[in-house]
């Protein structure tokens, strides 16, 4: 069985952001998204890992995986332009040949291991086996209706009366005639070509498709909001204190805590769950619950919580910072004391809320 990951797309809804990070190197507790997804398929007893790139952004993909901890044999697929994930599997059919494959977004978190679901896939005598995820409002997702014994009857791409609330996940398992499937399918309206358009004919054609419900939380880490839900779980379940960089005596750490090596907190408290990458330094600063500084940051006399700053950005002088997703190297600060002017300099798309 091999693997293949999408790591590909625009990642227009996480602009600007993503102009210059692709979406699936967005840090998530200072990790990649995409590292947790290779240490999920490093679970599994799979070792062959096709990673679709665009090629906008297909060498820093290339090298955050350069160093491969996890042992795979990596092959890069070039999708030269964003058609979809069906389009993104046809372009992967050599590498894919006519092996049956794990389909993982690279932009997607889950709670629960994916292995009980492979292994399933691979005593199971189906074309396909989905995941799914009970969702509050179906009617953004592709969503299925299955029968009793969890077989899959149905897909619908964003239902307005969504028949079940049962949401498809980015990770999918197939057999090699999801190629013919992808074969027989045209562009959907919003000119892509569609997995779910695929696994449709699939079952049209009357074969097995089976389904495995999530439990546990699934992210897909597309947006702000969802990214910052995806840093608060992810921190909530994995970060360990550990404290390797320095902290004065002046200084408070308390809850679970990472501090990186190089890292010095002078007159400050830090309330975990927080991670703070190395050579960052937190002056007389209050850093709450659920944030996640990057590395060579500097935030002075400022309150930070719920927040993803990235690398080498300085946060001085603000009162609170909530609910924030802050670019690297970026500057946020008072202009000058007793100044109620603004000055800015904001990049394309970007979102300030004052
Ligand atoms: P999406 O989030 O559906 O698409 P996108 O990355 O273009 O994002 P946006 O809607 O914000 O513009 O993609 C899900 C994952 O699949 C993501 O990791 C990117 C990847 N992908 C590809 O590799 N090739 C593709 O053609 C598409 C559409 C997505």
């Amino acid at each position: 069985m091999k693997a293949l990951v999408l790591s590909g797309g625009k990642g227009t809804r996480l602009r600007p952001l993503t102009y210059t990070l692709p979406k699936q190197l967005v840090p998530v507790a200072n990790r990649p998204i995409l590292h947790y997804v290779m240490d999920q398929i490093a679970q599994t007893d799979i070792k062959e890992v096709g990673v679709v790139i665009a090629p906008e952004t297909g060498s820093m993909i290339k090298e955050s995986l350069t160093v491969n901890p996890w042992g795979f044999q990596f092959e890069f697929i070039l999708q030269k332009e964003p058609k979809g994930l069906a389009h993104a599997v046809m372009v992967a059919r050599d590498f894919l040949g006519d092996s049956p494959f794990l389909m993982y977004l690279g932009d997607n978190l889950i709670g629960e291991s994916i292995l009980p679901f492979v292994e399933t896939f691979q005593k199971a005598e189906a074309e396909a086996l989905i995941l799914l995820k009970e969702v509050e409002d179906p009617r953004l997702f592709g969503v299925a209706v299955i029968d009793e014994k969890g077989e899959v009857k149905r897909l619908i791409e964003k239902p307005k009366e969504p028949p079940s609330k049962l949401a498809l996940v980015g990770v999918y398992l197939f057999s090699p005639t999801i190629h013919d499937a992808i074969s027989k399918i045209r562009p959907s309206f919003r000119g892509e070509l569609e997995i779910t358009d695929a696994i449709q004919v699939l079952l049209d054609e009357g074969k097995k498709v089976k389904s495995h419900i999530l439990n546990r939380w699934w992210l897909d880490t597309g947006k702000k909001d969802d990214l910052l839900e995806a840093n608060r779980v992810v921190l909530d379940e994995l970060v360990k204190e550990s404290i390797e960089g320095e902290v004065d005596h002046e200084s408070r750490i308390v809850g679970r805590v990472q501090l990186s090596k190089g890292a010095r907190v002078r007159r400050s408290t830090i309330r975990g769950p927080v991670v703070i990458g190395e050579d960052t330094v937190i002056e007389n600063s209050f850093i709450g619950p659920y944030t996640s500084i990057g590395r060579n940051c500097l935030i002075l006399n400022s309150v930070i919580e719920h927040s993803v700053v990235l690398d080498g950005a300085r946060i001085t002088g603000v009162e609170r910072l909530e609910d924030s997703v802050i670019g690297r190297n970026t500057t946020v600060g008072k202009s000058q004391e007793n100044s109620r002017a603004l000055r800015l300099m904001i990049g394309d798309d970007a979102e300030v809320r004052l």
